[in-house]
């Protein structure tokens, strides 16, 4: 990989150099990055920074030639641009503000896909998106990462809610627990798969089960210490981002996103750098509207990524009149580049029994021959398709018989969608 570096910042042409399978050009003028641009054969990726002095329109101009070109665009303001930061975010350029080379160097070997550490390329990311609290994020989360890992897949759930982790008590992890939220104050020198390691929390509960199963790991950002002065502001969010997804030993990483996608675009980022996103929509008008916003910000800050989000149905609570089947037809009509993942029946009852069980179960285990569990089972096999994942296990399959006898227990299968 070819990597043109703009920068005068000391020591960081010989750290990038020292990463794996990277060559590095450092012209020292601008005009002289614009001609390689321009050229016959471009390099792979450019990164700048404000070290030079240059003025920032002229940086935003070499940026915006290298995305024409194809070239990827990583951007350090740490010094006279620091301003312009958010700027370089929302329009979806890696943008960092940090002084230290060796940090810089580690960033754009994340951010290549190149961590020095000899770390493999990136993992497939699936962010759970909304733009509405309790709309299910949390619980379509618990119910894919379950039916993954019953695939013998190995998943990493990175809660990212922080200021509502509903992961916490779904999943019943102590406060003992490690908090990303302590490795994101580091700093970016850290987030790397070797740094982040330690603060993976691994429980026992959720590996094993069966033959060949997978294993859900965690990355959990603790309510003890997401108080105000630990907010994770949105570039080092990114920066952490780059280094989740290089994480070693795992099939894909799942993250459970927070609602406000205005002042914390996650979903919109995970989209952005080549990830999926499911956005759970049940039919109701306002979980509706609240999955039309999102969708509409897609269209706006990632337009080319759109056939990259999927909805995930959810049927309606009792009394709702309006079903999965309209609403369907609706958003293929106003979005016809997002595609649909399936639907998830309601089951109360099963959610019921894993809250109050004592210690942490999964529902697909508390009704394993129910509707619910059949049907996350065909929504984690349509995931496993749209991602190209070859699960070592097949779609576990249970026969009606069996299906019937559990609905007669009281194992209620779902309730069908309303005409
Ligand atoms: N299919 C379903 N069956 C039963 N309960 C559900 C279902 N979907 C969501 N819920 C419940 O709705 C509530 C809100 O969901 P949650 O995942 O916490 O929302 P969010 O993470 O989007 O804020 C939870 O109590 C959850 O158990
Ligand atoms: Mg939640």
């Amino acid at each position: 990989m070819e990597l043109v570096i703009f920068s005068a910042l000391d020591g960081l042409q010989a750290r990038a150099e020292a990463l794996r399978d990277l060559a590095v050009l450092a012209p020292s003028r601008l005009d002289q990055v614009q001609r390689l641009l321009s050229g016959e054969r471009p390099p792979d990726a450019l990164y700048m920074d404000d070290s030079r002095g240059v003025p920032l329109p002229d940086l935003w101009r070499s940026a915006a030639i290298a995305q024409q070109a194809g070239v990827r665009v990583l951007l350090n303001l740490y010094g006279p641009a620091r301003a312009a930061l958010n700027d370089a975010q929302s329009a979806g350029i890696p943008a960092i503000s940090q002084a230290d080379p060796e940090a810089v160097a580690a960033w754009i070997g994340v951010q290549l896909g190149l961590a020095a550490s000899g770390g493999g390329g990136r993992l497939p990311v699936v962010a759970i998106g909304a733009a509405k609290g309790g709309i299910g994020k949390t619980f379509a989360t618990c119910v894919l990462a379950e039916g993954l890992r019953r695939r013998g897949l190995r998943v990493l759930v990175w809660d990212s809610d922080i200021s509502n982790p509903g992961l916490v008590p779904a999943f019943r992890v102590p406060t003992s627990a490690p908090s990303y939220l302590h490795l994101i104050q580091r700093g970016p020198a850290h987030w790397n798969p070797t740094g982040i390691r330690p603060f993976i929390y691994a429980p026992e509960h959720t590996r094993g089960g069966g033959e060949g199963w997978g294993g859900i790991d965690f990355l959990i950002g603790s309510h003890s210490v997401a108080r105000a002065e630990n907010d994770v502001r949105l570039p080092d969010w990114q920066g952490f981002f780059a280094g989740v997804a290089a994480a070693e030993g795992y099939d894909l990483v799942l993250i459970d996103t927070p609602p406000d996608y205005l002042r914390r675009p996650y979903a919109t980022h995970v989209l952005q750098q080549g990830g999926t996103v499911i956005l759970p929509a049940p039919p109701g008008s306002r979980e509706r509207m609240g999955v039309g916003h999102m969708l509409d910000h897609f269209r706006e800050h990632a337009p080319e990524r759109l056939d990259h989000c999927t909805l995930l149905f959810m049927e309606p609570e009792r009394g709702v009149t309006a079903s999965v089947d309209d609403v369907a037809g609706l958003f293929a009509r106003r979005y016809p580049q997002v595609s649909a993942l399936g639907t998830l029946p309601r089951s109360p009852r099963l959610a019921s029994m894993a809250d109050e069980y004592d210690g942490y179960i999964s529902m697909l285990d508390l009704g394993p021959h129910s509707a619910f569990t059949q049907a996350s089972h065909r929504v984690t096999e349509a995931l496993c398709a749209r991602l190209g994942l070859s699960p070592s296990l097949p779609m576990p399959r249970v026969s009606p018989w069996r299906r019937l006898v559990a609905g007669l227990q009281g194992d209620k299968p779902a309730m069908p969608a309303m005409a």
